[in-house]
């Protein structure tokens, strides 16, 4: 297909299929990427490795592929190889754009490149910002007077990095110092340090999933991509609301709280990188680079901007892609100029933590149809049908998070998280405590189950005193009155407590449940719809955050929260926020991978569709 062709057809890529020899085998791998992307990170993206030592900047003449011999040649390949070998199709992979379907065979590797496995499952290689080389240099004579820095970067052969004049400032007593033994600390293009003697063992950086909630650090080794260290804590913005809308709120009722909400959300990031490093016996110092995922809101907080915008229509973002900072300027005392690195949003409400979920699942690079849900208080729904991706935001309120619910609680020690319903109740809790209330992933059970056992009715209502004896005569006495509604009595402190005293599921509940579960399931049938597909298509369920990992698949889908499929489809995939964040630290193709989803996914606004309250009424049942 030719670059023409590929944006005709609508899918905007192009196929690339290589054949990855090795001494003994050929294995055969087809990608699909956007057109004009090099082979070279075609490969890298998709976890196929090339020969390389300058990461595909052109400079050391190893990523040798065969293609054909219509590809351009560039003036590098004409120093690579003999006319033979150009004639038969040899090219540097890191040259080559791929404008159209390409053959593409890789020789066997002289060197095996380190790789991680990061997000779902995703093989990514390793290729981080972060780049140290240790030198040795000859000193300066009469006869070479080369200035410092040209003696520096003269004996690092594969970089070209641009100094800092703090680094300027720095070179001339170090390198004295260290008897011209030093280590050149590099991050994306810029040199930013220069360490005495061999430093190179010690190249770190932290992955931040900074949620509305909760925010988790990972300290990693970007050597080995490793993490050495793992930490949460609650965002400390809390006292000014539980989600975006309260903390865009504030910022609008008070002209002091942008800078407060500012500091509290910086506080947060330090005490995390300092808990991290402390537990990883890791130098701060030796820390050179963070990469922050976030949500439009936070990311504009942390970042002093003015998140109005963002909080009424037409709900315009100041940047889809803020700029890299350093450090510093978002509270953190790591080396002095290290480098933060922001997720880009493709929305107000699909937000850079979404676009770092999409990176770590791969939802651009899988050919199946898949739909990623992220449950919170703003749902963000993707969709994918391995040429297309839909993008849209639900809001489904407070309910999963314990808001609105009567005994609705934040998943932590004693809350109910799993319940079955046979002859008794039978409660699983956090902490193995004395049950206080219930959580998100808990509150999907308890509605399933008693949709199953035919307590609840399809409509979302608890049946009479009667139906439920036929239905299920053992529970029937839990079904109770308590301020002029039904509710279903969970767990009683003692036999004969009353239900106030008790954890209850109460009707207002269902209501709210449904409310939320309705706009979630609205959401994605309208996606797969625009795709033209049916829910049965759907291949794969990945359930994103960490109500996700928690949600029972079964009651999920006894609910209508996601598709009615067989439960081996549906995938807890864990906090992929953070691991989009991982990902980015430790391959720069990665963070062009992410960049590229802005361009490759459609935002659907699904609140001006004139159907959509039709169609919201329609899921309300179970
Ligand atoms: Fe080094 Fe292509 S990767 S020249």
């Amino acid at each position: 297909m030719t670059e023409a062709e590929a944006q005709h057809d609508g899918t905007g890529r192009v196929e690339l299929s290589f054949t990855v020899r090795d001494r003994e085998r050929a294995t055969h791998r087809q990608v699909r990427v956007p057109p004009g992307v090099t082979v070279f990170d075609s490969a890298s993206w998709n976890g196929i490795a090339i020969d390389s030592t300058c990461g595909g900047h052109g400079t050391c003449h190893k990523c040798r592929v065969r293609i054909d011999e219509r590809c351009p040649t560039t003036p590098h390949d004409l120093k690579t190889f003999s006319r033979e070998q150009l004639d038969a199709g040899w090219r540097l992979a890191c040259l080559v754009n791929a404008t159209r379907d390409l053959e593409v065979e890789i020789p066997p590797l002289t060197t095996r490149p380190k790789a991680a496995t990061v997000g779902v499952g995703r093989q990514v290689i390793l290729r981080p910002a972060i780049q140290k080389r240790y030198v040795e240099l000859a000193e300066p004579t009469l006869a070479d007077q080369r200035t410092d820095l040209a003696r520096f970067l003269d004996a690092i052969d594969d970089l070209e990095p641009a100094p800092d004049l703090a680094v300027l400032r720095r070179l001339p007593p170090v390198l004295r110092e260290a008897d011209f033994k030093a280590t050149a600390v590099v991050v994306g293009e810029t040199l930013i340090d220069v360490e005495p003697g061999d430093t190179t063992r010690e190249q770190y950086a932290i992955a931040f999933d900074l949620g509305t909630t909760t925010v988790v650090a990972t300290l990693l080794d970007v050597t080995t991509g490793t993490p050495v260290a793992v930490a949460s804590a609650l965002n400390r913005q809390q006292p000014y609301g539980g989600d975006v809308i309260t903390r865009i709120s504030a910022t609008m009722l008070d002209p002091q709280a942008l800078d407060r909400l500012r500091a509290a959300a910086c506080e947060t990031l330090a005490a995390l990188a300092g808990e991290v490093c402390g537990e990883g016996g890791v130098d701060p110092a030796r820390v050179y680079e963070v990469a922050v995922a976030g949500n439009a809101t936070m990311t504009a907080l942390v970042l002093g901007i003015d998140p109005e915008p963002l909080g009424v229509a037409p709900f315009v973002m100041s940047a889809a892609q803020p700029p890299d900072v350093l450090a510093s300027e978002v509270g953190l005392a790591l080396h002095p100029r290290a480098r933060a690195t922001f997720f880009p949003a493709l929305g107000a409400y699909v937000g850079g933590d979404v676009v770092a979920g999409m990176l770590a699942s791969g939802m651009d690079r899988d050919k199946r149809t898949r739909l990623f849900i992220d449950v919170g208080t703003n749902c963000e729904i993707v969709v994918s049908d391995g040429d297309r991706i839909l993008a849209t935001a639900a809001p489904a309120g407070p309910a999963f998070e314990g808001g609105v619910i009567r005994c609705g609680m934040r998943a932590a020690d004693g809350a109910i998280e799993v319940v079955r319903l046979g002859d008794d109740v039978e409660l699983g809790v956090i902490g193995d405590v004395e049950p206080r209330g219930l959580c998100g992933s808990g509150l999907v059970d308890a509605a399933a189950e008693l949709v199953r056992t035919g307590l609840l009715d399809r409509s979302g209502r608890f049946v009479s005193d009667d139906v439920a004896k036929e239905v299920a005569p053992s529970l029937a006495d839990r079904l109770r009155m308590l301020e002029q509604q039904r509710v279903f009595v969970l767990h009683r402190p003692t036999p004969d407590a009353e239900p106030e005293d008790c954890v209850v599921l109460t009707q207002r509940d269902v209501r709210e449940l449904q409310f939320a579960k309705a706009a979630i399931s609205t959401g994605w049938t309208l996606l797969l719809e625009e795709l033209g597909l049916h829910q049965d298509d759907v291949q794969q369920v990945l359930l994103a955050g960490s109500f996700g990992s928690y949600l029972s698949a079964a009651a999920a889908v006894r609910i209508g929260l996601v598709p009615a499929l067989p439960l081996l489809r549906i995938v807890a995939a864990g906090n992929v926020a953070g691991e989009g964040a991982k990902m980015a630290l430790l391959s720069v193709r990665e963070r062009a991978g992410a960049q590229a989803l802005l361009g490759e996914v459609t935002y659907v606004e699904l609140s001006d569709r004139p159907d959509f309250n039709d169609r919201f009424v329609d899921q309300l049942a179970f």
